[in-house]
């Protein structure tokens, strides 16, 4: 008795991951099916029937998309001859007295290092490695002409990823998402229409289990597979990057601040504060209305679509209370007023962020996007919002 129980728990310890795992794999198995179909009656005609892409929209089913670089294999090799090369001049130097050798660096361990260098490469090394080098950059050249009908629809090898080229800090997953949710109203501008936001709460038709399946299904192209070549040849258009400052043609409110990443350039700190400091000012002079900034954050700017749903960012119910008595108790905000906070955080949202939420989720560019006059309406309407903060339990 002892012993089958014993190895009923045994077996019921084993094997759980396992049954876990069978369990979600169907999950997900069952979320992608349902996204495909989703895809195929809202996506398909502007992304088309594969995901590779039209006139309307760029390629989803995409190595760019999935960030895979065709040339890092190359480059990584043409990247170490390169260092090798230079640690062999080194080692010549030192031991033909030309150079001095480091504080770590002991002359006999540096002999048999070129003794190793010259076994790998030859009698010559250097020489050796030079025409390595030039191999690699035949075979890049062969490998840049082999993707020209890519190049041709605009993809560029010296930017590889899709979320690098957005400057995007977080997961592809989350990426999809947010791009479904609030849709790219921006993007009418470079597009023949804009991406659609598709979250019912941005007003569009789709519930969030439904972005959820979809954003699986996306997910699934690149799911265990090993892009190849002829699957960047398959696109058929990639993404557009807008001309610089084609965006919009509404006055800048901070230009010389937006998009940068403050956590990252602590000495762009100064011209933050002073930057957010001067609009605060020159709100001071306006009087917002609050109806209309309620528009602009549930019409056209799509805040709301984002700052609806407490996973995606922090809700908009209590912002205003959750500014004074959570933020604000924060050291590292020690000076600020509510109004600096609120402006800061809209123009730059890198500078501080929100505890809980990932950094360059929200758009980093309403700086040159609104008005002052827009700004203030917001403002007054997020000053409204000083309810009880649901975060705050
Ligand atoms: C009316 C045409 C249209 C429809 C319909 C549409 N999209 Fe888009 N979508 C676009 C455009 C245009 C872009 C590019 C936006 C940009 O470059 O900022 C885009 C971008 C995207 C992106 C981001 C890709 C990137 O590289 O930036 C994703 C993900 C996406 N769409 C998913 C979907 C899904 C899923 C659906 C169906 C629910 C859908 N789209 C329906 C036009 C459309
Ligand atoms: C694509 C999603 C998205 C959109 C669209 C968006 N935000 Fe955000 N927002 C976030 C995220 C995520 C955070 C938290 C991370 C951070 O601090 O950047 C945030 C933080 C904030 C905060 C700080 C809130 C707090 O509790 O600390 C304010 C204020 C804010 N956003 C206002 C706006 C306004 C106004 C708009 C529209 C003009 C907007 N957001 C559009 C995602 C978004």
């Amino acid at each position: 008795m002892f012993l089958a129980s014993m190895v009923l728990i045994g077996w019921v310890a084993i094997n759980e991951p396992g049954r876990m795992e069978a369990f979600s794999e169907q999950h997900l198995a069952r979320s992608v099916e349902k996204g495909a179909e989703l895809f195929a009656n809202n996506c398909a005609e502007c992304h088309g029937p594969q995901g590779l892409g039209s006139g309307r929209a760029p390629a989803l089913n995409n190595p760019h998309l999935f960030g895979i670089d065709f040339f890092a294999g190359i480059d990584a090799d043409i990247a170490s001859l390169e260092a090798a090369q230079q640690n062999i001049t080194h080692i010549q130097a030192v031991l033909s007295g030309e150079a001095e050798a480091g504080d770590d660096e002991d002359t006999d361990d540096l002999e048999a290092l070129l003794v190793t260098y010259t076994e790998e490469y030859g009698e010559d090394p250097l020489v050796a490695i030079d025409e390595m080098i030039a191999a690699k950059e035949t075979e890049r050249q062969s490998l840049q002409s082999q993707l020209q009908a890519a190049i041709d629809r605009g993809y560029d090898p010296e930017d590889p990823s899709r979320l690098s080229q957005l400057d995007w800090g977080g997961t592809l997953d989350a990426f999809v998402l947010t791009t479904l949710v609030s849709g790219r109203p921006v993007s009418k501008s470079y597009w023949p229409e804009p991406m659609p936001a598709w979250s019912q709460t941005a007003g569009g038709p789709l519930r969030q289990d439904q972005l959820q399946d979809l954003t699986n299904y996306v997910m699934n192209w690149g799911a265990e597979r090993t892009w190849t070549i002829e699957d960047l040849l398959a696109v058929q258009q990639f993404a557009k990057v807008p001309a610089e400052g084609g965006a919009s043609d509404v006055e800048s409110v901070a230009p010389e601040v937006s998009g940068i990443q403050a956590a990252e350039v602590p000495d762009q700190r100064q011209t933050i504060d002073d930057t957010v400091a001067a609009v605060v000012e020159e709100l001071d002079g306006l009087t917002g209305d609050p109806n209309n900034g309620q528009t602009l954050y549930t019409g056209s700017l799509a805040c709301s679509s984002c700052h609806n749903n407490a996973s995606i960012a922090p809700p908009t119910d209590g912002t205003y209370t959750r500014v004074t008595e959570t933020r604000l108790q924060d050291p590292a905000l020690a000076d600020y007023t509510e109004r600096h906070y609120l402006v800061e955080s809209i123009l730059v949202p890198n500078a501080y962020i929100s505890p809980g939420y990932p950094a360059n989720a929200m758009p980093q560019d309403f700086g040159t996007r609104l008005d002052a006059q827009s700004l203030a309406d917001i403002i007054a309407y997020l000053e409204s919002q000083d309810g009880p903060d649901p975060l705050a339990n």
